[in-house]
């Protein structure tokens, strides 16, 4: 049976700045399971960075509890945090954040030392993920200015798994990637969590959202809804952002679109705006969930 690794309890952020107050986490209530792939969506400016920080004991909440596993972290003292982040937290941002005066197996080598001493145990993990993330041992030796964005992001997961943290946090891991790169990071990420890791992502783009086992949407200062997105790959168009109604492509579910059961067919049919007959095959059931899919689509500004 899966439990929850972290639950909030009316999690609030408020920032002041310049004697004015920002509430931007507003009572949050959250539970993310372990082995999961949460996404965490919304627009730019919603919190999701402070969601993140918060849930990673980056930063302390202004008020409310975080539980991360066994352990109350909103209480922890910074110094008790700091190694409680190392142990349990990996994490993976935009704009990279190697240390460019070492080589890429050297900035490896530094973040698993700080938790295990053995340098033989550490280096041999570190050769296991390399490869696994599909880095050769030219690159390891190489400075982050001496590879490609995807090679240096590739390279910085590495860093995050060296202390088989207990959860992968990452936001906008391929915020900085062209798209292929970008790809091929969130390949690597899909694979290392159905290897069982737990991965906490954030992201405002749909393409990547669409790797969530679940995505939430966070809106207001608090989680406004979510979707297992990832059950509706062949439902969605990535590059237009629509829901598509049967398996013709043509025809896609619109606010104005309707559907109703025919009288004297079991089976459902949705009038589309433009005139086009939907597949008879389509079952009230998928229409019913694509509809509830659009909606949630449509909320997220899609
Ligand atoms: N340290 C800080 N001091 C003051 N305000 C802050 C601080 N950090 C974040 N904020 C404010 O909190 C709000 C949420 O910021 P956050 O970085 O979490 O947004 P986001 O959803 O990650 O946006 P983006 O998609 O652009 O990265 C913003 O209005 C931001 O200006
Ligand atoms: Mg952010």
């Amino acid at each position: 049976m899966t439990h929850n690794i972290i639950t909030t309890d009316k999690l609030c952020k408020t920032f002041s700045t310049g004697g004015l107050q920002q509430h931007v986490l507003r009572n949050l209530d959250l539970q993310i399971r372990t082995g999961d792939f949460t996404v965490i969506m919304g627009a730019s400016g919603a919190g999701k960075s402070t969601l993140l920080y918060a849930l990673s004991g980056i930063d302390t909440p202004t008020l409310g509890k975080i539980r991360f596993g066994d352990e109350e972290i909103d209480r922890m003292s910074s110094d008790r945090l700091a190694v409680f982040r190392r142990r349990n937290c990996g994490f993976v941002f935009q704009q990279i954040y190697l240390c460019d005066n070492m080589s890429l197996m050297d900035n490896v080598m530094a973040a698993g030392l700080l938790v295990n001493r053995n340098r033989r145990q550490v280096a041999a993990r570190a050769a296991e993920l390399f490869i696994h993330m599909g880095l050769t041992e030219q690159d390891w030796h190489k400075f982050p200015a001496q590879l490609s964005g995807g090679e240096a992001q590739r390279g910085a997961i590495v860093r995050a798994l060296i202390n088989t943290p207990t959860v992968l946090f990452a936001d906008e891991p391929t915020g900085s990637l062209n798209s292929a790169s970008g790809d091929a990071v969130l390949d690597l990420l899909t694979q290392t969590n159905r290897d069982g890791q737990s991965i906490i992502m954030v992201t405002h783009d749909l393409k990547s959202a669409l790797r969530g086992k679940r995505v939430l949407y966070l809106k207001d200062g608090i989680i406004r809804g979510e979707c297992a997105l990832g059950n509706y790959l062949g439902d969605i168009d990535v590059d237009r952002g629509t829901v598509l109604l049967s398996t013709q492509r043509e025809t896609e579910i619109s606010s104005t679109t309707t559907v109703s059961r025919q009288k004297d067919r079991p089976s459902v049919y949705a009038e589309n705006p433009r005139g086009g007959s939907v597949g008879e095959d389509t079952t009230h059931e998928v229409v019913t969930r694509r509809k509830r899919l659009h909606r949630f689509l449509a909320e997220m500004g899609w």
